[in-house]
């Protein structure tokens, strides 16, 4: 763990790497929005990709989870080249992935023990009770023993967070990815998750990702941060290394943490759905790059 990000800060371990993109571009139409994209990630490293609202992070993310195609380049999770891998190899690949979006995505009308068992019906033969064990006991890990009967609007927003992660490892993935994990919620309960995501790599030895604009989660669950800027990796390094870096828009990342947490869980949902920022959006115009091009 912190070894690795200490003996390591920048992307030189790529010989067993869990995750190794290379030679990323990504377009939204004739738009490019991410630039000659470079990451590694090792076996039960945490790393975390920050950067300012519309840098790129989420758009980083559909590829790592194959939601979209790079129009250059190869994404590689646990060996198998997802751009490229057939359609067997991409299920068999799947068992071993989680992903816990933002919001949660439980289907209301099941309840919570149904929704966690999901994964398991999609892809395995075990019987109901087999399955009601394996669900149960992810449902401990995350703290929600006791919850199994609840629908999901019975669910806090913190309960929602940690149902969807206990979806995310009921397959006991080798590698998770979240995204935004803690946006929306208030500090003690994003706290408890940022703990949630370390006892997972610790008790599961899981290697994770984890996209956030949460300084202050980052600084506390990354062995690296991997800063993106503009569709650009600005620099990848350890805690310690991004603390003391005196990149001047590194610097303003940190500084200016306030102003993109409010904005940005919004930004995030509209395009999630699917629509453009509108005109004048502050967001888009917050770079140069961005403005009017939406
Ligand atoms: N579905 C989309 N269609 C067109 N442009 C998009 C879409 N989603 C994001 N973008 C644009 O791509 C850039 C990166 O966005 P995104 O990956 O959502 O950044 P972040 O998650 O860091 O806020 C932004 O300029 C954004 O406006
Ligand atoms: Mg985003």
């Amino acid at each position: 763990m912190a070894a690795v990000a200490q003996e390591t800060p920048t992307q030189t371990r790529t010989d067993d790497a869990v995750v190794r993109i290379q030679g990323l571009q990504a377009h939204y139409g004739a738009r490019q929005v991410l630039h000659d994209i470079e990451l590694t990630v090792a076996p039960g490293e945490i790393m975390v990709i920050m950067g300012g609202s519309g840098s790129g992070k989420s758009t980083l993310l559909r590829h790592l989870v194959g939601l979209m195609r790079p129009t250059a380049g190869s994404v590689e999770l646990l060996g198998v080249d997802i751009t490229r891998a057939p359609a067997l190899e991409m299920q068999r690949l799947r068992r071993r992935i989680g992903v816990a979006f933002q919001g949660g995505a439980l289907f209301s009308s099941m309840n919570v023990l149904d929704n966690i068992m999901l994964p398991l019906r999609e892809h395995t033969q075990l019987d109901r009770q087999t399955m009601e064990i394996m669900a149960r006991l992810k449902l401990e890990v995350v703290n929600l023993a006791g919850a199994e009967d609840l629908m999901p609007a019975e669910l806090s927003g913190g309960m929602v967070k940690r149902a969807a992660v206990a979806r995310a490892i009921v397959m006991d993935p080798a590698l998770l990815f979240f995204d935004e994990p803690s946006a929306g919620l208030d500090p003690a309960v994003s706290s408890a998750l940022d703990d949630l995501i370390l006892k997972l790599r610790e008790a599961m030895n899981m290697s994770i990702v984890v996209v956030t604009h949460e300084l202050e989660s980052a600084f506390k669950i990354a062995d690296r941060i991997t800063v993106l800027d503009q569709g650009r990796i600005l620099t990848v390094d350890d805690v310690a290394g991004i603390r003391r870096s005196d990149n001047a828009r590194i610097q303003n990342l940190l500084n200016r943490r306030a102003e993109n947490a409010e904005v940005d869980a919004e930004t995030y949902l509209r395009r999630l759905t699917g629509e453009a920022a509108p005109a004048g959006d502050p967001q888009a115009a917050g770079t140069k790059q961005d403005a009017g091009a939406v």
